[in-house]
């Protein structure tokens, strides 16, 4: 029951953070690091017996549905239903199939049309009742949604980009492919901050000699950018409309981390948790959120949703765990031996394309150098000589471990049934904190999430 002064979202952002702080084993460190630290032997053992025996199929279905079946144990039963309860991203029934016309379709696949063109559409259908004309779209990157919004819809785009090669390739694109929307479409070089206001108003009387009402919109608008974005729709007066899918939660900033030891850190950020209602149930649960709701949480936020095992094939799975299990035993060998394996500079892709233990082992051996902890600065030349002995004894260990290919399998499977109540929280606070500043706000599905992951805005007006 709620206390008398509670959000009403106290018990979701309570639930949530029990259920993280219960499967920290599932998310809380790189899979690289899954046999170093030994996470598939914290698999509860009843769990692996009944998971085991699905065929693929009912693997995916499991995934994407999150079914149980009535003889399973209680925990894992129980653990399905608070990952289902904890999701709360409506999913996007109905898929707008667009056909863009050519000049679109030039260097875009089909996900990027398809983003473009879904949130194009949901763009016009805040602002045309609304009768706003002007958008400002921030980190524009090329320029692909500012087009089409002006040919599709006839508004006045500004898009503001920090990066300089992205706000010159756009302004290419513009001349050579959209030559007619040069008065209606302008790229700016800018770097936002919540701190950015004054600076927007400028540019949008300079290029488009006005300051009316404006809606404020975003594609995959990455780190803190869609926190500052919020920040400017509170406090810029013209701005009466907000639209923003987000992107790379990881890329948060960072406010203070404290080791542990050598390789894990405690990590707080400046803008998550974002809301003074989540800030509080944190507080009045003492739940240092500090050691896991970490990097490697805000990764599995923005990890690819459970619909991607959408009759997903058996090779697919078999690659896939291959991948996971041969790069974790490659640590394994480096940590067990006082290794660290870094990234050899310019040696191209991976050529081993084959499941076979051998022709992996041989090519990451290209790619990586193991580096003996303590002598750092160690030439390349030096390491070689002892490649052929290292992939000896790598192969003995892969000898070890092989079997484990199916547990593998089942603890990404259990990762990806968690993906969406990670989002989930990380969109949830951020709309809690609208809902605080006083705005009216929803999150609305805008894409598919098989096509594209990164698939809900946060969309708000003013009254
Ligand atoms: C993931 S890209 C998306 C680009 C584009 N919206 C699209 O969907 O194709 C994010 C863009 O935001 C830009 N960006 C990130 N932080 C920014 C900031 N603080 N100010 C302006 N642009 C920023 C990046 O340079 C990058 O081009």
């Amino acid at each position: 029951m709620a206390h008398v002064g509670e959000c009403t979202e106290h018990k979701y952002f309570l639930d949530v953070l029990n259920l993280f702080f219960e499967t920290q084993w599932l998310y809380n460190t790189p899979v690289t690091d899954l046999l170093t630290k030994g996470l598939l032997d914290l698999f509860p053992k009843e769990w692996l017996n009944v998971l085991q025996t699905l065929e693929n199929q009912e693997l995916n279905d499991f995934v994407v549905t999150k079914k149980t079946n009535s003889q399973w144990p209680k925990s894992l039963k129980a653990f399905l239903e608070k990952c289902r309860h904890t999701d709360r991203l409506p999913n996007l029934n109905t898929i707008l199939l667009t056909k863009l016309p050519k000049k679109f379709q030039i260097g875009l696949n089909d996900k990027k049309q398809h983003e473009i063109s879904q949130l194009a559409n949901l763009v016009h259908m805040q602002c045309a009742p609304r009768n706003i004309k002007i958008i400002v779209d921030f980190g524009a990157g090329l320029g692909y949604v500012c087009q089409l919004l002006y040919h599709l819809y006839g508004y006045r785009v500004l898009g503001l980009e920090k990066n300089h090669a992205n706000v010159n390739n756009a302004r290419t694109r513009q001349s050579k492919l959209y030559p007619d929307s040069l008065t209606h479409v302008k790229y700016n070089c800018c770097d936002l901050t919540y701190n950015s206001v004054e600076t927007i108003e400028t540019i949008l009387r300079d290029e488009f000699q006005e300051n009316s009402d404006v809606c404020l919109i975003g594609l995959h608008a990455c780190g803190d950018l869609s926190i500052h974005a919020s920040k400017i729709f509170r406090d810029m007066q013209a701005a009466r409309i907000f639209v923003m899918i987000s992107c790379c939660y990881h890329k948060l900033s960072i406010s203070k981390s404290i080791k542990i030891n050598a390789s894990t850190e405690k990590q707080y950020f400046n803008n998550f948790p974002l809301s003074n209602c989540f800030n509080s149930v944190i507080v009045h649960n003492n739940f240092d959120v500090g050691s896991f709701l970490r990097q490697p949480f805000l990764r599995l936020a923005c990890q690819e949703p459970a619909e991607r095992w959408n009759n997903m094939s058996i090779e697919s799975h078999n690659k896939h765990s291959f991948y996971v299990l041969a790069r974790a035993l490659l640590q394994l060998y480096a940590t067990q031996n006082g290794f660290s394996l870094t990234k050899r500079t310019q040696k191209g892709t991976r050529k081993s394309q084959c499941l076979n233990f051998e022709t992996y082992i041989k090519d990451s051996l290209n790619r990586y150098i193991l580096q003996p902890q303590e002598e750092k600065n160690i030439k390349e030349q030096g390491i070689q000589v002892n490649v052929d002995e290292h992939e000896k004894n790598i192969i003995k260990l892969w000898k070890i471990y092989c079997d484990k290919l199916k547990v593998v399998e089942l603890y990404t499977a259990l990762q990806l049934i968690l993906q969406a109540s990670a989002e989930s929280l990380v969109l949830q606070d951020r709309l809690c904190w609208m809902h605080e500043e006083g705005f009216e706000a929803t999150i609305i599905p805008v894409t598919n999430k098989q096509l594209s992951p990164r698939s809900h805005a946060i969309v708000c007006c003013k009254r």
